[in-house]
């Protein structure tokens, strides 16, 4: 029997082990010599299957020290992809990616500086030998509204948030192209929809969609480019954008209360999305705009 016991996810009720080349799933108790008892839940599943989907793909993931970037990266990882990550922030980057062990590299920098863009798909290129798969999670709210904000928080949002697109895809064309490669944007239902005081935020957000279809349309069949559009997902971005609401202490209660799905969303909720729409599942899926939002636009 060909197997591979790792990754060990763990489940509420014990491990969770991969076995290759059969389907179908096994539940086993341990009883171990100190006298404990462990419950195995093993999933048996074929190569094709859901894990390691990523195997021997390098992935670059904007916005990765942090929220959906980070759990996109760690899930990326978990399923074989080579993960390149990227942030600002080195102290929290070198920690995620320590944890992640191998097959994983951190680069800091600022995505609003066209030379960081370079590098990054350069270090990526240089630490795994390909470039397969690029998801651009990094953004900033730049709150108030227009007479209250300065000239240039209204230009680092939209530097963040639109500019930052331009600049990582454009450095990463001839990689993707060689590989026939995927690319998730992170939009937000910002474009869609006005939040008091995130002018910035949503005029930036607001020309992903329109962008997204035009990368689909000029670098289509070679690689595929799609935008997913979160509402309210639990990360420290929504802590900060709720500063701008009247009721910040009962606003996020408030808005689960109405949500359809009754609550909020999660890292998770989102990253099941972008891994999809990277992965060859998706296949045909391109310029597309996946909103994932518990039902908020259809309130
Ligand atoms: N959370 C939500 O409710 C929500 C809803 C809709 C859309 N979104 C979108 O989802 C994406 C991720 O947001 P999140 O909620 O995960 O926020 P988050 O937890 O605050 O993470 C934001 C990430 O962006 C990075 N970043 C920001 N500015 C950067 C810059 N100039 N250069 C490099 N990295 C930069 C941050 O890294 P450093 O701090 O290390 O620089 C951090 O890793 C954003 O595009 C956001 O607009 C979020």
């Amino acid at each position: 029997m060909g197997y591979e016991a790792i990754p060990f996810l763990k489940t509420g009720n014990g491990l969770h082990f991969v076995y290759h080349e059969w389907g179908g799933s096994l539940t086993t108790t341990l009883k171990a010599a100190a006298g404990f008892t462990m419950t195995i839940n093993i999933r048996i599943c074929h190569d094709n299957e859901t894990m390691y989907y990523f195997k021997n793909k390098t992935a670059i993931i904007t916005g990765s020290t942090s929220g959906i970037g980070k759990g996109v990266a760690e899930a990326l990882h978990a399923q074989g992809a080579c993960v390149m990550l990227s942030g600002r922030d080195t102290e929290k980057g070198k920690s995620i990616c320590d944890q992640l062990g191998s097959n994983a590299r951190f680069l800091a920098g600022d995505v609003k500086q066209p030379g960081y863009n370079k590098r990054l798909v350069e270090e990526a290129i240089q630490s795994f030998g390909s470039l397969d798969m690029v998801v651009m999670s990094a953004g900033q709210l730049g709150i108030g509204k227009i007479d209250q904000l300065s000239l240039e928080d209204w230009h680092d949002t939209i530097a963040t948030n639109l500019n930052a697109v331009f600049y990582l895809f454009k450095y990463a064309i001839p990689h993707l192209r060689k590989a026939k490669g995927s690319v998730v944007i992170m939009g937000s239902v910002a474009a869609l929809h006005a939040f008091p005081g995130h002018p910035a935020y949503t005029a930036s957000k607001g020309a992903l969609p329109a962008l997204v279809r035009q990368m689909a349309l000029d670098y289509s069949p070679d690689i595929r480019i799609n935008l997913v559009s979160p509402a309210q997902v639990v990360t420290p971005l929504l802590t900060d954008s709720i500063r701008a609401f009247e009721n910040p202490e009962d606003i996020l209660d408030e808005t689960s209360r109405k949500l359809p799905m009754k609550r909020l969303g999660t890292v998770d909720d989102i990253a099941h999305t972008v891994l999809h729409l990277l992965s060859e599942n998706a296949g045909w899926i391109t310029g597309s705009n996946f909103v994932v939002d518990g039902g908020f636009l259809a309130t």
